[in-house]
């Protein structure tokens, strides 16, 4: 193997630019010639691809974003742009590639390599962590600090005005992101997807702390909750509870955005080095995770989205330290 290509597909996460740098100094370190591919599968597609230098990626480590570029490609779904893409890869002698971002990367991957014969390793870039064979996902960590920080501040006016605030995180239909914020900013209640909740009992454990006199209470939902996001949960809030002052806020797309933290600077060197060791090994069709701080190689069939199991006694912590 000579010439391998990378790419980020997706929703960027903070930390993708971390891994793209260890993935072409590993490259150069092993003498291959690294290509970028830009805008993910649908830069393939279109052949957007161009030979990257160690100097590339300096000056890269602490900014957030890719600056490969990033996009969800519906033709690269299709058995043509699949066609297409294959022949790119062919015309610039592309024998392996590397593979950052999420369960629709992975998913796109592994269809991609019932047809045509290519190695290639994975390295899971995500905020929503909800992908098997791996811990944490680059850009979660940075993610729940920025929620984090956000959440404390809105705490304060909250406090300032007695307001109850229900903030909505993003997460896809995962809940990790409110999961994690929500325990850090010792939120008083966390609404997630993979606990189906009712919203008979989120409107009694606010009427419970009604008639306990507690004045400020936080509501983190996750964006695709059962009961729906900031906005439904506050419209049913204020329909038992009208004398109360009760704002939504959606925090969006700033948790996508900023330097990355150095857990997920961290994970991403450690992916990047290992993913391009593992091509050089012949290793392939594989995502590589961190489990148990070992790295560790899942193949891409079995890469599904993990939004199912979230530790019942982490829920059970929640109800316990909010009280
Ligand atoms: O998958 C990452 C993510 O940020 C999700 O948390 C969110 O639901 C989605 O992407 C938003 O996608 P877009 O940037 O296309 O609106």
């Amino acid at each position: 193997m000579k010439n391998i290509g990378i790419l980020t597909s997706g929703g960027d996460s903070p930390g993708m630019n971390a891994a793209i740098r260890a993935v072409v100094r590993t490259s150069v370190y092993h003498g291959l010639h690294i290509h970028g591919i830009r805008r993910g599968y649908q830069g393939m597609i279109e052949g957007d691809i161009f030979k990257m230098k160690t100097t590339d990626v300096s000056n890269i480590i602490q900014r957030g974003g890719t600056i490969l570029k990033t996009a969800r490609s519906k033709e690269f779904m299709t058995d043509a742009g699949m066609k297409k893409a294959y022949e790119q890869l062919q015309r610039h002698n592309i024998e392996g590639l590397v593979l950052i971002g999420g369960d629709g990367t992975f998913r796109g991957a592994a269809h991609f390599f019932e047809q045509y014969t290519i190695p290639a390793v994975g390295i899971p870039g995500t905020i929503d962590k909800d992908l098997v064979g791996t811990d944490f996902t680059i850009g979660f960590d940075t993610a729940v600090n920025t929620a984090v920080e956000a959440i404390d501040k809105i705490r304060d006016t909250a406090e300032a005005h007695d307001r109850l605030f229900v903030v909505e995180v993003m997460g896809r239909d995962a809940g990790y992101i409110a999961l994690y914020s929500g325990i850090a900013c010792g939120a008083e209640d966390i609404l997630i997807p993979e606990q189906h909740n009712n919203i008979t009992d989120v409107l009694d454990r606010i009427d419970f702390d009604e008639r306990r006199k507690k004045t400020v209470h936080i509501l983190v939902v996750s964006e695709h909750d059962d009961l729906g996001g900031a906005k439904e949960v506050t419209d049913s809030i204020t329909a038992r509870f009208p004398h109360l002052d009760v704002r939504a806020c959606i925090l969006g797309h700033i948790q996508r955005g900023g330097s990355p933290s150095q857990a997920d600077r961290v994970l991403a060197s450690r992916l990047g080095f290992a993913a391009v060791n593992a091509l050089v090994a012949g290793t392939t069709q594989v995502m590589a995770g961190v489990i148990n701080d070992k790295v560790v190689f899942t193949p891409f069939t079995e890469i599904v989205k993990d939004g199912s199991y979230i530790n019942p006694d982490m829920l059970e912590m929640i109800r316990v330290l909010s009280s």
